[in-house]
């Protein structure tokens, strides 16, 4: 008789964005006149670039072809797309980064929850709190975080890197030493950044003790301030410690088009054994790669018509983020992020857990957030809001928000 891995009925409950899209589905079917506005999972609403469409059609004028048909994808992505993101992600930032170091994909959610299986499943893993679930729900697929306490919701053998309000939202040095060490800058959920110098003392730790930093910059376009660093390896000694995990969903809009990519330097070794001969063994045995039309869309990005218009786009979402911040500072709330990151973190009022709060908007406003604690326990009391929803609709969410007086 069979067996499943027991380790995936060790998670409690469904996946958050699941949880949430099934709560919003069962308002919605049972009042169907309200509009709702969504501003729970951060998913872009602004149609793709120009500069992005004209290149996923002449990508697929090209596959119409015999002459310019393209198959399979080379393992780690074709050399165009590798070279536009070494020239302009890291060689324009100063970062010593070769394009047959990067590992294109199809996002990075995938790459984050893929790229623990490279590493032994004795080695303890240390998250910020909050933290976006699939660090955490991945491991526990594995068997690598021992039991749950569902008082607590946390698990026995994972490290938890509390990032409160006192401290800016950023996460301390932990007390325990972990062996993989999940960062994410600028935060989802908190909208928090980290300077440079703050980097720089997590990577100078990674390397004193030993471990690997999995870094994920999904939102590094949204940074405006120029203390804080787009890519971990704007600091020293990165190269021997990190691992980078990029995504196009937020700075091109492709959450539907699906295009990312993962960065492991060859320095990066566990005695002789490179991460990059191990991830590219998975990549190759595990994965077909992205398609070649994606990833031609991908190298428009880099393109100088790809660049002002997503600055643009990025711009858009960046006044949505000020309009929530400063509309619900205005109302009284306490808030952070939505300066470096299209999130925005508030304290939920009225002492209201972060799901009371949740259903509290879902039913007198008709906004839909994300529930801080869904993220990890020191979330609760705090609930997250996206600027990825059109202008028009975070305005009125917002001026919803408010006109409840809570
Ligand atoms: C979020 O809302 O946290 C993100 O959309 C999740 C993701 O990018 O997978």
């Amino acid at each position: 008789m069979f067996k499943v891995n027991e380790n995936y009925l060790k998670l409690p409950g469904s996946y958050l964005f699941s949880t949430i899209g099934k709560k919003v589905n069962a308002y919605s079917a049972a009042h169907p006149d309200k509009k709702i506005i969504r501003l729970g999972i951060g998913d872009v609403t602004q149609p793709l670039a120009p500069a992005i469409i004209d290149a996923l059609h002449s990508a697929v004028e090209e596959m119409g072809k015999a002459e310019t048909f393209h198959g399979y994808a080379p393992d780690l992505g074709y050399e165009f797309l590798r070279n536009a993101i070494a020239e302009n992600d890291y060689k324009a930032r100063g970062c010593d980064i070769a394009a047959d170091e990067i590992f294109i994909s199809d996002g990075a959610k995938c790459d984050s929850g893929n790229i623990q299986e490279i590493f032994s499943l004795d080695n303890k893993i240390a998250v910020c709190d909050p933290v976006y679930p699939v660090y955490v729900d991945s491991n526990v697929m594995a068997g690598r975080t021992g039991t749950y306490d569902a008082q607590k919701e946390t698990w026995s053998d994972v490290i938890y890197m509390p990032c409160i309000a006192d401290h800016d939202f950023a996460p301390q040095l932990p007390e325990e030493t972990p062996d993989l060490i999940y960062l994410c800058f600028p935060n989802n959920p908190t909208g928090a950044a980290i300077t440079k110098a703050q980097l720089q003392e997590w990577v100078d730790y990674a390397n004193r003790v030993g471990a690997v930093i999995l870094y994920d910059a999904a939102y590094e376009a949204y940074i405006s301030e120029a203390d804080v660093p787009h890519s971990i390896y704007e600091c020293d000694g990165a190269r021997s410690c990190a691992i980078e995990l990029r995504s196009f969903s937020k700075n091109a809009g492709f959450t539907g088009v699906r295009l990312g990519f993962t960065v492991v330097p060859k320095d990066l070794k566990c005695g002789d054994v490179m991460l990059h001969s191990l991830w590219a063994r998975r990549h190759g045995t595990k994965y077909n790669g992205a398609p070649y039309i994606v990833q031609k869309a991908g190298e428009a990005v880099y393109s100088k018509e790809g660049r002002e218009q997503l600055k643009e786009q990025v711009a858009y979402y960046m006044k949505n983020a000020h309009y929530i911040y400063s509309g619900l500072k205005e109302a009284g709330y306490t808030v952070s992020g939505g300066v470096n990151a299209p999130y925005i973190w508030l304290k939920t009022p009225d002492h209201m857990t972060s799901w009371e709060f949740f259903d509290y908007l879902l039913e007198n406003v008709n906004v839909v957030g994300t529930p801080g604690s869904g993220f990890g326990p020191s979330g609760e009391g705090y609930f997250r809001l996206t600027a990825f929803g059109s202008y028009e609709n975070t305005v009125e969410a917002v001026d919803r928000i408010k006109a409840a007086k809570l």
